[in-house]
């Protein structure tokens, strides 16, 4: 036998000096459900570990985080039923608890970066990303909706502006309007390609946000679609956005790795609810080791491409890192 692969992984220092993907803590963005109010930390029942937070337990969380180098944060808000309505308005009220928590953190946490969520089903009655009508989802119609949510963030010292509601030219209108309105630093990842999954199940929980009818299949992709993506890709390219993110992440592996051949920005991976509840419930019953599957799962997606990984794992990670367990 000529050729021994194993000789390359005879010795942790070889097997170490050969590896090919690493996953730094820097990859990682931890999300965070916020509420209204005083300390509130509600654990999310079909997300063990992840709880909606009003502001002072999450400056607390992201306190631990930013300790343990964890700096990269995307912030969602749980709106009550009564604040929400057919046009989504308390998204862009001035002094709502999310922007108000968002200006808080970034003024103790300066050195943070902060992404928000720009998409109506949060503040929605109907529980859609667009405005219904006749039900419909109106495209067009929403974009300036979008546009006056995406000011109010960058306003309230957002650092990158997520649109995540896959309405076709959202990314033009919002990046126009940003520069109008002097925030041209201000950056967009783009949920380009976003699929109509089942696994943002636990998140509708999380934030109360299921549509009230219908599905989400008007907008979002189909799970069967892979060309689809290149072409959702180039047109937020074009509209100016400055990260491509694919979601879900572990299904959609081909997806990321082909957009990262493709295309010469960022490419980000949303690690969504549904994945973080599958790995937790196997691992409750005994049947994986959370610390070697978890840390496997977000190398999987590094190593398909993304840089950026959005991930309700990335605290657990960067303590596993911290105590110099992986
Ligand atoms: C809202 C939004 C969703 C997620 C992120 N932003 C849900 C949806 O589109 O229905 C899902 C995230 C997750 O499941 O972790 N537009």
């Amino acid at each position: 036998m000529l050729t021994r692969p194993r000789r390359n992984r005879a010795t942790a220092p070889i097997r170490a000096m050969v590896k090919e993907t690493h996953l730094s803590v820097d990859n990682l963005i931890y999300p965070l459900f916020l509420v209204d109010g005083k300390n509130q930390e509600i654990e999310i029942p079909s997300m063990p570990g992840i709880s909606r937070r009003s502001e002072d337990a999450a400056l607390r969380e992201i306190e631990a985080c930013m300790n343990l180098g964890l700096r990269n944060f995307v912030l969602f808000p749980a709106v009550e039923d009564a604040l929400k309505d057919r046009e989504a308005t308390y998204s862009y009220v001035e002094d709502n608890f999310y922007l108000r928590i968002i200006r808080n953190i970034k003024e103790s946490f300066p050195e943070s970066s902060l992404m928000s969520d720009v998409a109506m089903d949060p503040y929605s009655s109907d529980g859609h990303d667009g405005l219904v009508e006749n039900g419909q989802i109106l495209n067009d119609e929403t974009l300036p909706i979008l546009q006056r949510m995406a000011v109010a963030q960058a306003q309230a010292g957002i650092d990158i502006i997520g649109p995540s509601d896959m309405m076709d030219g959202r990314v033009e209108a919002i990046r126009d309007e940003l520069d109008d309105c002097g925030f041209e630093n201000v950056a967009i990842m783009s949920y380009s390609a976003k699929y109509a999954s089942a696994f943002y199940g636990p998140f509708r929980d999380a934030l109360e946000s299921a549509p009230k009818m219908g599905d989400k299949k008007t907008y979002q992709m189909d799970p069967s679609n892979k060309r689809e993506a290149l072409r959702e890709a180039a047109l937020d390219m074009d509209e100016g956005a400055d990260y491509l993110m694919v979601k879900p992440a572990l299904c959609y592996l081909d997806v990321i790795h082909m957009l990262n051949e493709q295309f010469d920005i960022p490419i980000t991976a949303y690690n969504v609810s549904g994945e973080y509840a599958m790995l937790k419930a196997a691992c409750a019953n005994g049947w994986l080791d959370y610390n070697k599957a978890m840390p496997e799962m977000l190398l999987s997606i590094r190593r398909a491409g993304a840089s950026g990984i959005l991930t309700y794992f990335a605290k657990d990670y960067a303590t596993l890192v911290k105590e110099g367990k992986i």
